[in-house]
């Protein structure tokens, strides 16, 4: 088995952040989704790693290499415009061969890997195997539905779903899926869809099974989702105090403050993460946060956000639900401002609460 990870795009639904940055390198826990991905996948057994690049393709081979820091093989196959999910397998025909493959959406992370995935895959071995998951609103997906055990329909994000089950980013094919994505004509929104792909096998009877995700599983595309991953994460991880914390500094929950952090005069409670070279002072930092490397956060108050690194915060009462890229610097110099100076890129979205 091989694996396929689209990872191009555009990432319109994260602007600003992606303005300037790939959204699978957008940290979850101080760690790039991308880093979930292809650790899940090498988990899983499966080491020869196709990354499918567009626009962002130099910094995700920045951050990706070779692989050998996952005990991976990585190659990648750059894709010229985001054309469709099923684009992607096209032009990843000559590098998967007809070897069966794991496709793994870049931006998608999942509780518990897809190991059990792929080993279900190998006993059963159909055309291909897709997963499934429960959600509120399956309009913003692929989605799936039922009869019986048999997948009867897949269509991509409907005005009217039928079902509540979504397709999670997470499919596994063998060769016959190469056949159905030179079959298949671009949709409405001009992409080549795999759900489309999926259904031209379903049509002509090829074994197509579901199975559904028992833990949780997100797609990162919008903030709100990044955040709920975020807060996913967190809550299973453990603490581990390798910074300096001071005496009049107060930890508890499941905190982590990576070497060479120094938290002065703070409360910090958990679950949370602060990066390597970040100073926390004067603040409380509050549950479900993730301090990317190198910031400064100064008489702050924050919870539920993620920062990324060397961004600097200083007299922020308080902070909440908040992503914040890059050397982002948020100042309040007076307790009771007169006026907001804010200087935010396009589409970035400012909630004064
Ligand atoms: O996350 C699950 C959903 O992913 C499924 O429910 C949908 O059926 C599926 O179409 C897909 O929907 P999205 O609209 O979320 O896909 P998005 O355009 O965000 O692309 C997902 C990933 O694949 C992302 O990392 C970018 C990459 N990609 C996407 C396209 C369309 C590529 O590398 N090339 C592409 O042409």
């Amino acid at each position: 088995v091989k694996a396929l990870v689209p990872s191009g795009g555009t990432g319109s639904r994260l602007r600003p952040i992606t303005h300037t940055s790939a959204k699978q390198l957008i940290p979850v826990a101080n760690k790039p989704i991308l880093d979930y991905v292809l650790r899940d996948i090498v988990a899983a057994g499966v080491t020869d790693i196709g990354i499918v690049t567009g626009d962002t393709g130099a910094e995700i081979e920045a951050f990706a290499g070779d692989g050998a820091r996952w005990g991976a093989r990585v190659s990648y196959l750059p894709q010229d415009a985001p054309r469709g999910l099923a684009h992607t397998v096209l032009i990843a025909r000559d590098y998967l061969g007809d070897e069966p493959f794991i496709m793994y959406l870049g931006d998608n992370i999942l509780r518990d890997g897809v190991a059990a995935f792929v080993r279900e895959f190998e006993r059963e071995r159909p055309a291909a195997q897709i997963l499934t998951v429960r959600v509120a609103d399956p309009r913003r997906y692929g989605n799936v539905e039922m009869d019986g055990d048999r997948v009867a329909r897949l269509v991509e994000k409907p005005q009217e779903p039928q079902s509540a089950l979504a397709l999670a980013g997470v499919y596994l094919f063998d060769a016959r899926v190469h056949d159905a994505v030179r079959a298949i004509q671009p949709s409405a929104r001009g992409e080549l869809e795999i759900t489309e792909a999926i259904q031209w096998l379903v049509d002509r009877g090829e074994p197509v099974r579901a199975v559904e995700a028992e833990g949780w599983w997100k797609d990162t595309g919008r903030v709100e989702d990044l955040l709920d991953a975020n807060r996913l994460v967190l809550e299973s991880t453990e603490a581990s105090v390798r910074g300096d914390v001071d005496e009049a500094s107060s930890v508890t929950g499941a905190v982590v403050v990576e070497p060479g952090a120094r938290i002065e005069n703070s409360t910090l409670r958990g679950p949370l993460c602060v990066g390597a070279g970040t100073v926390v002072r004067d603040s409380f930092v509050g549950p479900f946060t993730s301090i990317g490397p190198n910031c400064v956060v100064e008489d702050s108050e924050l919870e539920h956000s993620v920062i990324l690194e060397g961004c600097r915060l200083t007299g922020v009462q308080r902070l909440e639900d908040s992503l914040l890229g890059r050397d982002v610097v948020v100042e309040r110099t007076d307790r009771k401002p007169k006026s907001y100076r804010l200087v935010v890129g396009d589409h970035g979205e400012v909630g004064i609460v």
